[in-house]
């Protein structure tokens, strides 16, 4: 098999995800909520042949939090509005599933798989149990999130699969619109939520969305291994992040799916210069606008753009990085990337030169395989 090239992912974070980025000369006050903002970072993410766009979320909020999650715009939202200005680059939201239904997101991110013509994905998390009060689910505890989420995901799954490829036949003349031969209900009936279908939303281009997942427990690497094709994972441990690879790969293939196709994404907040000073200068004055005595946790990556592809190179190597998942420590931190250590990467042939117009959907880009309809699968003896 071809080697899969390393795929880069950039997480908008309007005015970013620490307490103070905000405050930096070159970031807008306003950026969490301002279209035009996100706008500019997608065609810079886009220009740069980034593989996809990443909006992390949050549902719970209150005093104390970062500036970006007290007043930020929802994911979908967003991207809709992104899908009209960009072309090739992917468009995965984070929605959790302790929190939404199931019919609703299926849905929602099935229309934007077709409004993007194939380039949607959806990170579903449980999100943290203090979205319980926000979304009338009080009677409910952490220990339903991992039940309620696996019921969640067969559903969605299962909605996204309503109709076969050719099941619209839209023929004028014989006037047939459909094929009622191909298309499914579910008749889903779970503890938590109760689906008949079918979605009124076909199949897109890519097959269906592409399905992420975040987390660290145990029972979250069981759902993950059945249901997410890549895993958004905390970056800023080698070892950690090597032996947990290595544990869900192992679950994947328990699945009977195949660990090549399971994409492993750190989160990174890479902090490069054309020298080594020139970064360690850039992670002082992100560190000026914190309070005194506070320092930024450092970065996995940071110093000169050659010394920087290095480190990523020996990640992607090493297997615990197909994606890297890169947050900006400041307003400057894709421009950096994109302008210093891409082209290096592209020159080591480890990330792709431009898109590939053949395959023109988030699949093509993660080089991630069609999936077939539930319904039409060959049955494996
Ligand atoms: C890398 C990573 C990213 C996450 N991103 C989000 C997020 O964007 N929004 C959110 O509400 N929770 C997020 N979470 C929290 C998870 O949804 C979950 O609440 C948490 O990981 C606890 O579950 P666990 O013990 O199974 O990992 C994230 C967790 C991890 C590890």
């Amino acid at each position: 098999m071809r080697e899969r090239k390393l795929k880069l992912i950039g997480n908008i974070d309007g005015v970013g995800w620490s307490h103070t980025g905000w405050k930096h000369h070159d970031m807008p006050s306003n950026a969490s909520e301002s279209i035009n903002h996100y706008v500019e970072k997608a065609k810079q993410l886009e220009n740069g042949k980034f593989d996809a766009i990443f909006l992390a979320d949050v549902s719970h909020i209150g005093p104390g939090m970062i500036p970006h999650y007290l007043s930020m715009f929802e994911g979908i939202s967003i991207l809709s509005a992104l899908s009209m200005v960009t072309k090739s680059i992917g468009l995965i939201a984070t929605i959790a599933t302790s929190y939404a239904d199931p019919f609703t997101v299926a849905r929602q991110v099935a229309s934007l798989d077709k409004i993007s013509n194939g380039r949607a994905g959806w990170n579903a998390i449980t999100s943290n149990p203090g979205g319980l009060a926000n979304y009338s689910r009080s009677h409910l505890s952490k220990s339903d999130l991992y039940p309620m989420k696996k019921e969640f995901l067969e559903i969605v799954e299962g909605l996204w699969d309503s109709y076969e490829d050719d099941a619209f036949i839209r023929d004028k003349e014989s006037g047939i619109f459909y094929d009622p031969r191909k298309m499914h209900p579910l008749y889903y009936k779970g503890k938590y939520f109760s689906v008949d279908g079918p979605l009124n939303v076909s199949r897109s281009r890519q097959g269906r969305p592409v399905i992420f997942q975040a987390g660290t427990s145990s029972d979250f690497m069981d759902i993950a291994a059945k249901h997410a094709e890549g895993i958004m994972a905390p970056g800023d441990h080698f070892d950690y992040l090597k032996g947990y690879t290595a544990e869900l790969k192992r679950r994947v293939q328990d699945q009977g799916r195949s660990p090549d196709d399971f994409l492993m994404m750190p989160a990174q907040n890479p902090i490069v210069g054309e020298t080594e000073k020139e970064a360690l200068e850039k992670l002082k004055e992100i560190e000026s606008f914190m309070p005194i005595g506070h320092r930024l946790p450092r970065p996995q990556f940071i110093g000169s753009a050659e010394n920087v592809a290095e480190q990523i190179e020996h990640w992607y190597r090493e297997g615990i990085m197909d994606i890297m998942l890169i947050r900006q420590n400041g307003p400057s931190g894709f421009e950096d990337f994109i302008k210093l250590v891409v082209p290096i990467l592209q020159d080591r042939g480890i990330v792709r030169t431009d898109y590939n117009d053949d395959q023109p959907t988030l699949r093509g880009n993660l080089e991630l395989p069609y999936p077939e309809s539930m319904y039409t699968k060959s049955v494996r003896l």
